[in-house]
């Protein structure tokens, strides 16, 4: 590493593998209620499993999104980061609020909006604790030597993001209103803001590992956030197509909604030939592997899997049913678990001083996690296209239809373990790794 206090990407990224054990635990929780064996449910009843799930997905996501930050913006802007330990207080409170809220849904002290869950007192520390990490990396940015294109979209990106959690807190009565900013956090995060967080941290990790030229992975960063906000914006209509809002939406969010894969076919096709433009000439193989790896996935995941239900005509009959699940969960792994454990795989190496990506285990992680979240998808899709059909099309009772289900679970379950055999040997690697060095590397100027 360059300076010292990337050092502090490594505290958050520890954080992200603890979490993210934790979600696969309650992952495993609600497979098997889904299967029949909900023996916990007096303890952890289906929503709190549920809530608990999610909600750790997006703490350990923004932990690894704000620990790539830390680790980005000081190489990029020429200067260790400003104020360094407050950063650990941000990380310590950021864990604080994140796990009284885990705790408080097992007590039922949650708002019962989906991925919103948190309460509101509890809401306003996280405004706080994201403030002060925009201030750290902003001030690192403004003091620093110069301004990267990468680390401005990143910036802006991570501000946005932390600007539209807000519209998630306005007060209102009103079940449509409610909804609709609801879309405005969930709809505009992770197909708008947290693309421009997605295109920053790939191009930082392309220009690192394939070694082409800034000017040229830089200008096609503008070329992907251009045709984000171009389709993401007005692509929030695909959920305001029955709750309520004017039947217009159903015009603009079908017109707009299928626009949106574009910008992860963008994103795939970038990543892909940069990687062939530099030959791959970078010793540390896996951390490009999960780079294109993450690419590709998204665009799978999220562009395709998304467009499969985003016409009005579809969407009127898979709306909120396992469907959502398939694409739910391969679309935030290719895009932005993938990104995190790609950017895990590049600093690791540089924070610890020791080479291990070439080992078996690395190779086998991110095998077995990827064939595993394909086959869940699969899984989660058998059992979303049955539902569809049964309660949907044939009018059954949604009870009785997850009974007839409950098979495709046993299916999920399993693949669930080989995708998590995968994750416990990156955790294993990671562990092997051990803390950061702090060893300095002065021989390259940062390209
Ligand atoms: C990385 C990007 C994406 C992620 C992480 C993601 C994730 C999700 C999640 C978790 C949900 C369920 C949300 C909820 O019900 O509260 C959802 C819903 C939905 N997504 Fe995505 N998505 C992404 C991109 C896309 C794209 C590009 C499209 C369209 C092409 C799309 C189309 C939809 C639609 C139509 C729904 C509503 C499903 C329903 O009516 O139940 N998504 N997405
Ligand atoms: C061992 C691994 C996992 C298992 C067994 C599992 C299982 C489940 C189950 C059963 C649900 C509830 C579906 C329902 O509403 O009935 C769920 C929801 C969800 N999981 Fe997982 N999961 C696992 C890992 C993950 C990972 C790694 C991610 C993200 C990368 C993820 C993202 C989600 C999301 C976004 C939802 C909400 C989907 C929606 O809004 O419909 N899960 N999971
Ligand atoms: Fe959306």
């Amino acid at each position: 590493m360059k300076f010292k206090t990337q050092k502090i990407a490594y505290y958050f990224f520890a954080v992200c593998m603890l979490l993210l054990t934790l979600q696969i635990v309650y992952g495993f929780i609600m497979g098997f209620a889904h299967m029949g064996y909900d023996n916990l449910h007096s303890i952890i009843p289906f929503h709190t499993a549920r809530a608990t799930h999610t909600n750790l997905l997006v703490m350990w996501l923004l932990a690894g999104f704000m620990g790539s930050a830390y680790y980005i913006i000081p190489e990029e802007s020429g200067r260790d980061l400003i104020f360094p330990k407050l950063a650990l207080v941000q990380l310590g409170a950021f864990v604080a609020v994140g796990v009284t809220a885990i705790i408080g849904f097992h007590f039922n002290w949650w708002e019962g909006r989906k991925f919103l869950e948190i309460p509101r007192p509890l809401d306003y520390l996280v405004v706080v604790d994201v403030l002060l990490f925009i201030f750290l990396i902003g001030g690192t940015i403004w003091k620093g030597k110069r301004y990267s294109t990468t680390s401005m979209v990143l910036f802006f990106g991570l501000l946005s993001a932390a600007l539209l959690y807000l519209p998630g807190m306005i007060p209102t009565t009103n079940q449509t209103m409610d909804s609709y900013w609801r879309w405005w956090v969930v709809h505009l995060w992770v197909e708008g803001v947290w693309e421009l967080i997605m295109g920053a941290i790939l191009s930082f990790l392309l220009i690192k590992l394939t070694g082409v030229d800034r000017e040229i992975i830089e200008k096609w960063l503008y070329v992907i956030v251009g045709f984000t906000f171009l389709s993401g914006i007005l692509g929030t209509g695909h959920h305001y197509y029955f709750i309520g809002t004017p039947r217009y939406w159903l015009m603009i969010g079908g017109i707009f909604g299928a626009l949106e894969p574009l910008a992860f076919l963008g994103m795939a096709m970038y990543a892909i030939a940069m990687a062939k433009k530099g030959g791959r000439q970078h010793p540390n193989k896996l951390a490009l592997t999960w780079t294109i790896g993450c690419a590709v996935m998204s665009f799978v995941g999220a562009g395709f899997l998304g467009f499969a239900h985003t016409l009005p005509q579809v969407n009127i009959y898979t709306h909120g049913t396992l469907v959502t699940a398939m694409h739910g969960h391969l679309a935030f792994w290719g895009a932005y678990a993938m990104l995190i454990f790609a950017m895990i795989a590049y600093a690791l190496p540089n924070l610890t001083g020791r080479k291990l990506f070439d080992s078996g285990w690395s190779v086998f992680a991110f095998w077995a996690s990827n064939i595993g979240m394909v086959a869940m998808t699969l899984a989660f899709g058998v059992a979303g296209i049955a539902q569809v059909y049964l309660e949907r099309r044939m009018g059954m009772d949604f009870l009785l239809v997850q009974k007839e289900i409950q098979v495709h679970f046993l299916g999920l379950v399993l693949a669930a373990a080989l995708f998590s055999l995968g994750i416990f040997a990156f955790i294993w690697i990671f562990i092997k790794y051990g803390p950061p060095k702090g060893k300095i590397e002065h021989a390259k100027a940062t390209n």
